[in-house]
C-alpha cells in the first residue's frame, strides 16, 4: 500500500500526470481552433453561394447597354466588337468619330452599336454623350461603363514638364473621374458595373514611368474608394491591370533620343548625357516589343468584369512566368522592392553614364 502511494507520488508519475494534462489542454485548444476555422470557412463558402445566387451571370446582353471610352483603337475597339456580338447596346466613345478606327468599328458592328464623340477631357462631350445615352437606353438600362481611354508615354521625371504630367493625368485619371461622376446614376439604377483600365505601373515603380504611374495609381485609388461606396447600391467595381501589351494596341508612341534630348535644359544636359538618352530610348522601345501581340487576355478579363456574376476586384494580366513576381512585388518592403531594380543591367549602365561627358 505504502509502496503504491509512493509510486503515485513519485516525481516520474507527477511528471507524466502534468504532461498528460498539458497534452489534453493543447489537444482541446487545437480542437477549438480547428472548429472555429472550419466554421469560418463554411460561413465564407455559404456567403459566397448566397451572393452568387443573388446575382446572375449576364450570358447575353439583350436589353442592356454598355458605354466604353477610347474605342478608336486597341482594347476599347476590341471590347466594343465583343459586346456588340453578345447583343449589348454598345455606346462606343471615340476621340475621332469620323476617324479610320471609329468608321471601321461602325462598319464591322450591328446597328446596336452607336459611335459617340467622347473626348474624356471635355465636359461638353461628356454631357452630350450622357444626353444621347439617356435618350436611347434599352429596357434594362446602362449596365456598365468601361473607363478605357488612355495614353502612355515614358520619360524620366526630370525629362518631363509639369504640362506632361498634367496631360497624362487629365486623360488617364480625370477622364475616368469625369465620366464616372456623369454616368454613375444610370449604372446605379441598373445595379451594374464600373470597370477601370489601370496597369501594372499602378504599383510597379520603375525608371521612366513616373507620369503614367501617377495617373494609374490615382485611378486605382479612385476605383477602390468607389467600390466601397457603391457596394451598398449593388454596383460592382473592377480594376484591370495589364502588363506589356504594347504590340497588341496603338498605345506605344515612338520617339527618338533626339526628341528627348531637345527638350532638356542646359543643367539636365550636363547630368544625362546624349548616349544615355539614346540607350534608354532603345531599351524602352525594345522591351515594349517583347510584350503580348494578342489582346485576348485583356479582352477576356474585361468581358468577365462586365458579364460575370462574380467579377473580380482586380485582374492582373501578365505572363504565367511573371505572375509570381508581380503578385509578390506590392508586398515587398520598399527597400527590397527598390533593390530589385539595382539588379537590372540598365540601372548599372545608367549609374556609370550619368555626368559622363
Ligand atoms: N497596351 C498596353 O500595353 C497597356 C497596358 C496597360 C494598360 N493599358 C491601358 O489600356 C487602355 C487602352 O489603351 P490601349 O492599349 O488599347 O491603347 P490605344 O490603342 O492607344 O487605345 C487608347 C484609346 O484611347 C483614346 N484616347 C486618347 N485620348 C483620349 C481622350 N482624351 N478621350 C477619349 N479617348 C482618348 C485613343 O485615341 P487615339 O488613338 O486617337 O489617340 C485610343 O483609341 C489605356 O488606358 C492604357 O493605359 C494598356
Amino acid at each position: 500500500m505504502a509502496q503504491s502511494a509512493a509510486l503515485v507520488n513519485s516525481p516520474r508519475t507527477q511528471w507524466f500526470t502534468r504532461r498528460f494534462a498539458s497534452m489534453t489542454t493543447t489537444f482541446f485548444i487545437g480542437q477549438i481552433i480547428a472548429i472555429v476555422s472550419l466554421s469560418a470557412l463554411l460561413i465564407f463558402a455559404l456567403a459566397k453561394l448566397v451572393s452568387r445566387q443573388g446575382c446572375s451571370h449576364v450570358s447575353d446582353g439583350y436589353g442592356r447597354a454598355v458605354l466604353i471610352t477610347g474605342c478608336d483603337s486597341g482594347f476599347g475597339y476590341q471590347l466594343a466588337r465583343c459586346l456588340d456580338h453578345k447583343g449589348f447596346v454598345v455606346f462606343a466613345g471615340c476621340l475621332f468619330p469620323e476617324g479610320v478606327g471609329a468608321q471601321s468599328l461602325a462598319r464591322q458592328s450591328s446597328s446596336n452599336l452607336k459611335i459617340l464623340k467622347l473626348d474624356v477631357t471635355n465636359d461638353e462631350d461628356i454631357q452630350q454623350a450622357k444626353k444621347i445615352v439617356q435618350e436611347s437606353l434599352p429596357e434594362k438600362g446602362l449596365w456598365a461603363v468601361v473607363n478605357n481611354a488612355g495614353i502612355s508615354d515614358w520619360a524620366e521625371i526630370e525629362w518631363s514638364t509639369v504640362e506632361d504630367f498634367h496631360q497624362m493625368v487629365d486623360i488617364n485619371l480625370f477622364g475616368a473621374i469625369r465620366t464616372s461622376i456623369a454616368f454613375l446614376p444610370l449604372v446605379r439604377a441598373a445595379k451594374g458595373r464600373m470597370v477601370y483600365m489601370s496597369s501594372i505601373f499602378s504599383f510597379f515603380n520603375c525608371l521612366n514611368m513616373g507620369a503614367y504611374s501617377v495617373s494609374k495609381r490615382g485611378l486605382e485609388a479612385f476605383a477602390d474608394c468607389l467600390r466601397v461606396e457603391m457596394a451598398s447600391f449593388g454596383v460592382k467595381v473592377s480594376i484591370i491591370q495589364p502588363g506589356n501589351f504594347g504590340r497588341a494596341t496603338n498605345i506605344l508612341k515612338i520617339k527618338t533620343g533626339f526628341d528627348i534630348w531637345e527638350k532638356l535644359d542646359k543643367e539636365r544636359k550636363q547630368v544625362f548625357n546624349r548616349q544615355y538618352v539614346d540607350l534608354a530610348n532603345e531599351y524602352f522601345v525594345s522591351s515594349c516589343r517583347t510584350g503580348f501581340e494578342n489582346p485576348d487576355l485583356v479582352i477576356d478579363a474585361m468581358m468577365h468584369a462586365v458579364t460575370s456574376a462574380q467579377p473580380k476586384y482586380r485582374y492582373l494580366l501578365v505572363s504565367v512566368t511573371d505572375m509570381f513576381f508581380f503578385k509578390l512585388f506590392p508586398h515587398l518592403p520598399t527597400a527590397l522592392a527598390d533593390a530589385v531594380f539595382s539588379l537590372s543591367s540598365m540601372y548599372a549602365r545608367r549609374q556609370e553614364m550619368l555626368y559622363a561627358k
